[in-house]
């Protein structure tokens, strides 16, 4: 499986903050925020993944991410014109996907908790797609789904006025080697996007779109407005405090996931002037609580 994280767009709603920099660049609490979504792909044990952003954004991307090398990584990059819809990722995505199963993850969204984790593996070998769901208490803000017993979704629909659930569609969606072709087949919805709900539909018509809810104790969060932004880094804040341990540090889990050595761990950790940050790479090993 294959990963891409969608790193475009306007983020007007975070203006000034945007009005220069890439949201997707910006602090949450200590680390730039694309760390996040980076990061749940590298738990998911994904390897390979391009960077879509935009022309005036994307080289900033580069330099912080590079080309993935010092995490044991393959990291691409591709530039998105305008914010035409998310499933243009999958489009602009195709000669880099190939074969292989998707993870798309929007560059906003932090997911931290339990069943983020090697869990997500099982969906490299999907046939159709797959979504997270999340209850909220705005659904109607968000694309909101229908789920039966078997995990099979039964309706989908974008900001619906009257939910039907509070079971919201998040950032991370999997799809299976079709994804480009079904995306290439939309058209833009009246707001002139491509929408990610009639791309799962297409899934759904054919049977083909199945869901997982996120258990209660995984925190899920996108960061639309300045509000957002601020409680996910008060969020961070307070779990690392707490436990001593990091969230979304991709030298981390590269560490942890054997795709680089003690020793290139440590030669990362000593070119960080931040001493928190170096400390804490420094002494991984030393505790093993969930090793
Ligand atoms: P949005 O929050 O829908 O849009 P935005 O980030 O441009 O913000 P605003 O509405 O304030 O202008 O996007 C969600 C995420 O998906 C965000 O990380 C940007 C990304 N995105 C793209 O990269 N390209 C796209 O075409 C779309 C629709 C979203």
């Amino acid at each position: 499986m294959k990963g891409i994280i969608l790193a475009g767009g306007n983020g007007s709603r975070l203006h000034p903050l945007t009005k220069v920099v890439s949201k997707q660049l910006l602090p949450v609490y200590d680390k730039p925020m694309i760390y996040y979504p980076l990061s749940t792909l590298m738990n998911a044990q994904i390897r390979e993944v391009l960077v879509i952003s935009s022309g005036s954004h994307l080289e900033s991307f580069r330099q912080l991410l590079g080309d993935g090398n010092q995490w044991g990584m393959t990291i691409d990059y591709k530039v998105q014109d305008s914010p035409n819809g998310v499933p243009e990722a999958f489009i602009l995505g195709e000669d880099f996907l190939g074969e292989s199963t998707c993870a798309l993850i929007l560059g906003d969204n932090i997911f931290v908790g339990p069943g983020m984790g090697r869990g997500l593996v099982k969906h490299s070998e999907l046939n159709g797609a797959h979504v997270l769901l999340y209850p909220v208490q705005n659904p109607s803000d968000y694309g909101v789904a229908e789920v039966n017993a078997e995990g099979q979704v039964t309706s989908l629909v974008e900001k619906p006025l009257k939910p039907v659930s509070r079971l919201a569609l998040t950032g991370l969606i999997f799809a299976d080697q079709n994804a480009s072709v079904i995306a290439r087949n939309l058209k833009p919805s009246s707001r002139d996007e491509l929408e990610i709900t009639d791309f799962l539909n297409i899934y759904r018509n054919q049977k083909k779109l199945s869901a997982s809810i996120l258990d209660r104790g995984t925190a899920w969060m996108d960061m639309g407005q300045v509000k957002d932004l601020f409680a996910a880094s008060e969020f961070v804040k307070v779990v690392e405090d707490r436990q001593g341990l990091k969230i979304a540090v991709p030298e981390e889990i590269a560490w942890r996931n054997g795709w680089i050595g003690i020793e290139a761990l440590k030669s990362i950790a000593m070119s960080y002037g931040n001493p928190q940050y170096r400390e804490y790479l420094l002494g991984l090993g030393k505790f093993n609580e969930y090793d």
